[in-house]
């Protein structure tokens, strides 16, 4: 095996990467502009200089996917950086679920609460070529990350984005209509724990996209009371959920009237998706 390689390898799973040589494979790939399946070695000097500049963004845990650029969700690839959480293969789940719920070819609205990336909603309009869509963030940086992916995978045309924070007492007013759908999949770690968290992800994801309020819940039960105005009667709504939180969060929606449909698991058995039905009966709205 070529020498270089070896010592990125090396150095690597010295500080505890999970899968040194994928790393450091893509590491060399994108110092030498190819494709990792096309990689030669050895690599020139001036790429070498380059693959040690982006190992050492990684040996001080910044994630490869934003050292790279980019980053595989469901079946796009997304632009990411430090403005945007990276898209988790957990939230594919949300993805593979709503485009089960929507029936592919049914002109739908789905709103899409806290869109960061704008990975959930734009695989999901890529499947269903007739929905459309509105991505909501706080954020404005993440919303032009997300525009440009929305360009990149071709939904755009379908798809509006508006900068807004959902504690604002405006907030509906400002989204202005209602949806068949809802997705979400909104800050949920307790505030407490993100000191915790893995260096890649609380020196890297936006604060704001982690921290969930003391409970990890302050996000869920706000978009409750919303739900009950922002959605139709008959429509769903699908959250992720934080390990140990689906639960609660179905108990959350269930108290303002949404119907607990389903809690699903994903690959590793945490229940990751919450979906709910709003009933076609009215809920009584209250003021918000
Ligand atoms: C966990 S990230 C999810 C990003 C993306 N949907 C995904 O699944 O990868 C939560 C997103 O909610 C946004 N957000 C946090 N608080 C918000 C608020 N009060 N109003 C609107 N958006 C908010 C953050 O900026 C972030 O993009």
């Amino acid at each position: 095996m070529d020498e270089f390689y070896q010592e990125l390898i090396r150095k690597l799973s010295g500080v505890g990467i999970n899968s040194p040589r994928l790393e450091a494979r893509l590491i060399c790939a994108q110092a030498t502009k190819s494709e990792p399946s096309q990689l030669t070695f050895p690599l020139t000097p001036q790429q070498k200089a380059e693959a040690l500049k982006l190992l050492q963004q990684r040996l001080n845990h910044k994630p490869l996917d934003k050292i790279l650029g980019h980053r595989e969700f469901y079946k796009s690839d997304f632009l990411v950086d430090e403005n945007v959480l990276s898209p988790r293969p957990d939230t594919e789940i949300l993805v593979e679920e709503a485009i089960r719920l929507v029936e592919q070819n049914q002109p739908i609205r789905i709103l899409d609460l806290g869109t960061g990336s704008g990975c959930i909603i734009e695989s999901i309009l890529a499947e269903c070529p007739n929905a459309v869509g509105v991505g909501v963030d706080i954020s404005p940086k993440s919303l032009l990350m997300a525009q440009k992916n929305a360009e990149q995978i071709g939904v755009s045309t379908r798809l509006k984005f508006i900068q807004a924070d959902w504690f604002d007492r405006s907030f509906v007013q400002k989204t202005a209509q209602t949806f068949d759908l809802i997705v979400s999949n909104p800050p949920y770690i307790p505030t407490g724990d993100i000191q915790g968290l893995d260096p890649e992800v609380k020196n890297y994801d936006p604060y704001i996209a982690l921290d969930g309020g003391a409970d990890g819940l302050d996000s869920y039960r706000r978009i409750a009371e919303l739900s009950v105005h922002l959605l139709k009667a008959g429509g769903y709504i699908l959250l992720e959920a934080g390990i140990g939180q689906a639960l609660d969060i179905a108990g959350i929606f269930q108290r303002q009237g949404f119907v607990l449909k389903q809690i699903v698991q994903d690959l590793s058995h945490i229940e990751r998706c919450v979906i709910l039905q709003k009933p076609v009966a009215e809920i009584k709205k209250d003021g918000i």
